[in-house]
């Protein structure tokens, strides 16, 4: 393959820079002369190319967001769209392109790869909750930053003896609330695969205050029924009868901006890479991913279909530990 684009879609995650400059240098090595596309999906449909070499993805590999810049582009969801995109591609002669995204980002790869483009994409978001990947580019890193916030907010909980409710991202999937729960040592954990009445995590603030505690943090999914403002509301009604103070704390897109640590640096750098061996040797149509600790290639239309679930084991863990 004489020539490969590579983009970043929906939300940025960190690590997405170093799977950039993986996937540069290694199409430079492979002879592979390399593009980058702006902002995404609008980009490719705009013709918002740029080339790019090895000197141009240097000093990004310890920076989070995406050099690239990212986007949610609803044109691409058209037929319209992907026709253009199509073009844009074809018209520069470009044979193959990476698509470093989550779910919805691999949806689009899947659909051009429909339209003949050969496509190889890297399992990135923060949510985690795309399959072929046990472990999504920027999870790890997001998890990091919201415990760091935890740490900090169980020292002042502590001291006045509060309710604090930390409130993190993951759009519909619990995997970031239950990890940051369990390595936070949180007292309850509001997910979306498990729900809790807000009654049942009153209950279990009250019997964590019962069993000697002087605080206790409650880490809830954004994607909860009862999210932090639910759940808010529910404990200000009934604040009297509870008798606990509370305070609510939403990490939002603080924990999308960090800097990606040493697990994201290295598995982007080893599926960027791949991403460009795998196009470089006519092997498209699949999203690269580590499982079980191996770069391995899934098809792109199993994983955008797979429904990738949380751990029973920790949910039920979780609910042990939080004694
Ligand atoms: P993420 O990739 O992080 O899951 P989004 O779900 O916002 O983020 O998807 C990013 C972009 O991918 C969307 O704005 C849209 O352009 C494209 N996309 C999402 N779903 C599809 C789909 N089913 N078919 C084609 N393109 C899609
Ligand atoms: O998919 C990553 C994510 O950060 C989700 O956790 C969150 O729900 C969403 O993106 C926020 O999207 P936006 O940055 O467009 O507000």
């Amino acid at each position: 393959m004489k020539r490969i684009a590579v983009l970043t879609s929906g939300g940025d995650a960190p690590g997405m820079n170093a799977a950039i400059r993986a996937a540069v240098r290694t199409g430079v090595s492979l002879g592979v002369e390399m593009f980058g596309v702006r902002h995404g999906y609008t980009g490719l449909i705009a013709g918002d190319f740029l080339p790019l070499g090895p000197r141009e993805v240097g000093g990004i590999i310890e920076r989070g967001g995406t050099m690239l810049g990212s986007s949610r582009c609803p044109a691409f969801l058209t037929e319209k769209g992907q026709a253009a995109a199509v073009r844009q591609l074809s018209q520069r002669d470009i044979g193959g392109l990476v698509v470093i995204g989550g779910n919805g980002s691999q949806s689009g790869g899947h659909a051009l790869s429909l339209r003949g483009v050969s496509v190889a994409g890297v399992a990135s978001t923060i949510d985690n909750d795309l399959a072929g990947s046990d472990v999504t580019l920027g999870a790890t890193t997001a998890l990091d930053i919201a415990l760091e916030a935890i740490d900090r907010l169980r020292v002042t909980a502590s001291a006045h003896g509060r309710v604090f409710l930390v409130e993190v991202m993951g759009r519909a999937c619990g995997y970031l609330a239950l990890m940051a729960g369990i390595t936070g040592g949180a007292e309850a954990i509001v997910i979306p695969e498990s729900e809790e009445s807000p009654e049942a995590v009153a209950t279990a603030i009250r019997e964590a205050y019962q069993r000697g505690k002087s605080h206790a943090i409650v880490i809830v999914a954004e994607g909860a029924k009862h999210d932090a403002d639910a759940l808010s509301r529910y404990f200000t009604e009934h604040a009297e009868r509870l008798g606990f103070e509370l305070r609510v704390t939403k990490l939002g897109h603080v924990q999308r901006g960090g800097a990606p640590r040493v697990f994201d640096r290295l598995s982007a750098t080893l599926l960027g890479a791949a991403a460009v061996e795998h196009l470089d040797a006519g092997r498209h149509g699949v999203l690269l991913g580590i499982v079980a600790g191996n770069v391995t290639a899934t098809s792109l239309s199993d994983a955008i279909r797979a429904v990738k679930p949380l751990n029973a084991h920790l949910i039920q863990l979780a609910h042990v530990l939080s004694r």
